[in-house]
C-alpha cells in the first residue's frame, strides 16, 4: 500500500520520482502524485486518480516545472475515495510546502477540529492534509522545516511514514516513520527516500533502514537521522542484495509468470549456506542467545494471507521434527484473543514484505508479553525483522506481482530449515534422519524445475475453465494448506469464488456443493507416506466423482490409483511426503494465473489488493 519516493540531488527530480513510483506500483494503489521544487524556488504539484499512466498523461498535457528536489506518492485510499483531490501530495503554508504520507493518522479528527477552529480550510477528505496544514503553521512559527516537522510528527498518533519539502528550502526533504516503512538510498551528490529499496535501486544499492520513531533529513550532500526529540541517531548502511533488473519483467508476460519460473532458484537461494554436507544450521538464530531454542516449549506462527498458509505447512514439519507443539494464527486474530505467552513461547512471524501491519502488531504484542520473536522475511531492512529477536531471511529476490508465489515456497523452505535446526539443537532427530531430510530439501529445486515442466498441461485446462463460477480445492495433511492456497490464488487473481477444504471434512458439509460439472482440484498425498491417507483421499475423489464433479488431481508420478477416477492428472515428481507441498502448489499457482490471463485480467495487480498491507 502507498508507495513513497523522495529525491534531492542533481538529476531531474520528476524523472527519478516517476521511475521510483513505477517500481513501487506493485505495492497496490489507486492514485498517484508528485511535487517538485524548480530552480526558481517554486513548488509544482501534479496528481491524478487511477494508474501512474494517468499521471504521466496529465504531466504531458499540462507540464509542470522541474528541479532537483521532489517527493512522489502512490496512494491506496483509506480516508476519502481515490479522487484527484484526495491524491497526495497535500499542500500547506499556502501551497509552499508539500506532504506525502503512508498509514493512518488516528487522531486526525481532533487535529482537524483544532485547525478548523483556528480558521484553516481543507480541500480533501484525507488525514494527510491535516498534517500538511499543521506543518505549514509550525513552519511559519519556526521558519525551520526540520524543527517544524519534528513538532508535527510528535503530535501524530497511529502509523505513518511521512515526507515533506518546502519551496523556501530547496534541496531538503524531511521524512519520519512510526510503524510504517522508510528506507534511505545513499547516492553520490544525491540522496533518496523510499517505502522500500525498489524506489531507488536503479540509482543506488547502498541503503539505510530508518528505525521506529525517527526523523531523517536528506540534502544532496548529507543524511541526518534523529529521534522525535531531535537527538541524533547512529545508523548502519547495508548493500541491497539484488539489482534493478531483478525487479523487471525481462521478457515474461507478467511478473507472476517470471516469479513462478524463479521458484527453483528461490528455494536454492534460501537453502544456500544453511546446509553444508548434510549439516543444517541457520546462523541467524544465534542472535537469540545460548539455550533459548533448547528451552522453548511452544511455538505460535503468526502471518496473513499466503504467508499464513506457508505457516500451516511449516507446522506439520516443525512439530514432527522438533516435538515442540506448534499453533498457527492469523496475525490479526492473535493478539485480540489474549494468547497465553511466556518467555518460553516462540512466536514466528512470516511476512514476505516485512511490513504487514497486522503481523508487525502481533510481533510487538508477543515481545511485550515476554515471548521470543523470530521473523521469516524476504525484504532486507523491513520493519518486522528489525522488531524481532532474530530474523531468518528468505532469499527469494524481489517479488513484484501482488499474489505471492516464489516467496511462498521460500517461506516453507525457511520454516523447514528452522525446524531441522531446532530438531538438531534439541536432539529430537538422529543424524541419519537429519541427513535424509536435508537431502530431500536440497533435491527440491531440481524437482521444482520438473514440476514447472509438468504443469504445462494446466494452460489449456485453465482456458477451458475460464467461465467457471466456482472451483473447489481439497487436500489432506500438508495438502490441506495447499488446497487453501490454491483457492486463495484463484480468488485473488481470477475473482472466482473458490474454497479449500480439508478432504476429511468433505462429508461434514462441503459435499453438498458438488453438482454436475463442478471443478474440484484434489491434492493427493503420496501412498508412500501414508497408504491410509492416500486411500482415504482416493475414496473422496470417488465420492465427488459419483456426484458429477470434474476432478483435477495433483498426484505423484506413477500414482495409478487416481487415474481411473480423475478427469485430469498433473503428475509431480516423487518427494518425501512433508516436502510435497513445495511441488504441489506450482500447478495451482499456474492455474490461477492462466485462468486470470484467459479472462483478460491484470495478473500482477488484481483489483482492490495491495502487495504490502501497511494499515490494520
Ligand atoms: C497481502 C498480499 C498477499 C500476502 C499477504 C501477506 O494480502 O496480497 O499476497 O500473502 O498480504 O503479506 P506479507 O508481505 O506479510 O507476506
Amino acid at each position: 500500500m502507498c508507495g513513497i519516493v523522495g529525491y534531492v540531488g542533481h538529476e531531474r527530480a520528476l524523472e527519478v520520482l516517476l521511475g521510483g513510483l513505477k517500481r513501487l506500483e506493485y505495492r497496490g494503489y489507486d492514485s498517484a502524485g508528485v511535487a517538485v521544487i524548480d530552480p526558481a524556488g517554486d513548488l509544482h504539484v501534479a496528481k491524478k486518480a487511477g494508474r501512474l499512466s494517468a499521471l504521466t498523461d496529465e504531466l504531458r498535457a499540462h507540464p509542470i516545472g522541474d528541479g532537483a528536489t521532489g517527493i512522489g506518492h502512490t496512494r491506496w485510499a483509506t480516508h476519502g475515495g481515490p479522487t484527484d483531490v484526495n491524491a497526495h501530495p497535500h499542500l500547506g503554508d499556502e501551497g509552499r510546502l508539500a506532504v506525502i504520507h503512508n498509514g493512518i493518522i488516528e487522531n486526525f479528527a481532533a487535529l482537524k477540529e483544532e485547525l478548523l477552529a483556528a480558521g484553516e480550510t481543507f480541500e480533501s477528505e484525507t488525514d494527510t492534509e491535516v498534517a500538511a496544514i499543521l506543518l505549514g503553521r509550525e513552519y511559519r512559527a519556526t521558519g525551520d522545516l526540520v524543527e517544524a516537522f519534528r513538532r508535527v510528527v510528535g503530535r501524530l498518533e497511529g502509523a505513518f511514514t511521512i515526507l515533506a519539502t518546502h519551496q523556501e528550502q530547496p534541496g531538503v526533504v524531511v521524512g519520519a516513520r512510526r510503524n510504517s516503512p522508510l528506507v534511505i538510498g545513499l547516492g553520490d551528490g544525491e540522496n533518496f527516500l523510499g517505502s522500500d529499496v525498489a524506489a531507488f535501486v536503479e540509482h543506488t544499492r547502498r541503503a539505510v533502514a530508518i528505525g521506529q520513531d525517527q526523523i531523517v533529513t536528506i540534502t544532496p550532500e548529507s543524511v541526518t537521522v534523529t529521534d522525535f526529540a531531535g537527538e541524533s541517531v547512529e545508523v548502519d548502511a547495508f548493500d541491497v542484495a539484488w539489482d534493478a533488473s531483478a525487479s523487471e519483467k525481462g521478457g515474461w508476460s507478467s511478473f507472476m509468470a517470471k516469479e513462478i519460473s524463479e521458484e527453483p532458484e528461490a528455494v536454492a537461494n534460501t537453502i544456500r549456506g544453511r546446509i553444508e554436507d548434510g549439516h543444517v544450521s541457520v546462523p541467524e538464530l544465534d542472535a537469540l542467545g545460548d539455550g533459548v531454542l533448547a528451552g522453548i516449549d511452544r511455538i505460535i506462527i503468526v502471518a496473513c494471507g499466503t504467508a499464513a498458509y506457508a505457516g500451516m505447512v511449516g507446522r506439520y514439519a516443525i512439530e514432527k521434527w522438533s516435538r515442540v507443539p506448534v499453533e498457527v494464527d492469523l496475525s490479526h486474530e492473535f493478539r485480540y484473543r489474549e494468547p497465553v505467552l511466556t518467555p518460553t513461547t516462540l512466536v514466528i512471524s512470516i511476512s514476505q514484505s516485512g511490513e504487514t501491519m497486522d503481523t508487525l502488531m502481533a510481533v510487538k504484542y508477543a515481545r511485550e508479553a515476554g515471548a521470543v520473536a523470530v521473523s521469516v522475511c524476504n525484504t532486507q531492512g523491513a520493519t518486522i525483522p528489525r522488531e524481532s529477536d532474530a530474523a531468518v531471511y528468505t532469499h527469494a529476490g524481489p517479488e513484484v506481482a501482488v499474489a505471492s508465489t516464489k516467496a511462498f515456497v521460500a517461506q516453507i523452505t525457511a520454516l523447514y530449515l528452522f525446524g531441522l535446526h531446532l530438531a538438531r539443537v534439541r536432539g529430537t532427530m538422529s543424524e541419519a534422519q537429519l541427513t535424509a531430510a536435508t537431502d530431500e530439501l536440497t533435491a527440491i529445486p531440481a524437482k521444482l524445475a520438473q514440476t514447472l515442466k509438468a504443469s504445462e498441461v494446466i494452460e489449456p485446462l485453465a482456458k477451458w475453465m475460464a467461465d467457471s463460477r466456482a472451483v473447489l480445492f481439497l487436500g489432506r495433511h500438508v495438502g490441506y494448506p495447499i488446497a487453501l492456497e490454491g483457492a486463495l490464488k484463484l480468488k485473488e487473481l481470477a475473482y472466482i469464488h473458490a474454497e479449500g477444504f480439508a478432504a476429511g471434512e468433505l462429508k461434514h458439509g462441503p459435499i453438498a456443493l458438488i453438482e454436475a460439472g463442478q471443478p474440484v482440484f484434489v491434492v493427493v498425498p503420496s501412498p508412500r507416506g501414508s497408504a491410509e491417507m492416500h486411500k482415504k483421499v482416493v475414496s473422496n475423489i470417488q465420492e465427488i466423482r459419483a456426484r458429477g464433479a470434474r476432478v483435477i488431481a495433483i498426484a505423484e508420478q506413477g500414482d495409478a490409483a487416481v487415474l481411473p477416477f480423475a478427469d485430469e492428472v498433473v503428475a509431480i515428481p516423487l518427494a518425501a511426503p512433508l516436502f510435497e507441498p513445495l511441488l504441489a502448489v506450482i500447478p495451482l499457482q499456474i492455474f490461477a494465473m492462466e485462468l486470470a490471463a484467459a479472462k483478460g485480467l491484470d495478473v500482477d495487480q488484481p483489483r482492490n489488493l495491495a502487495k504490502s498491507v501497511t494499515v490494520e
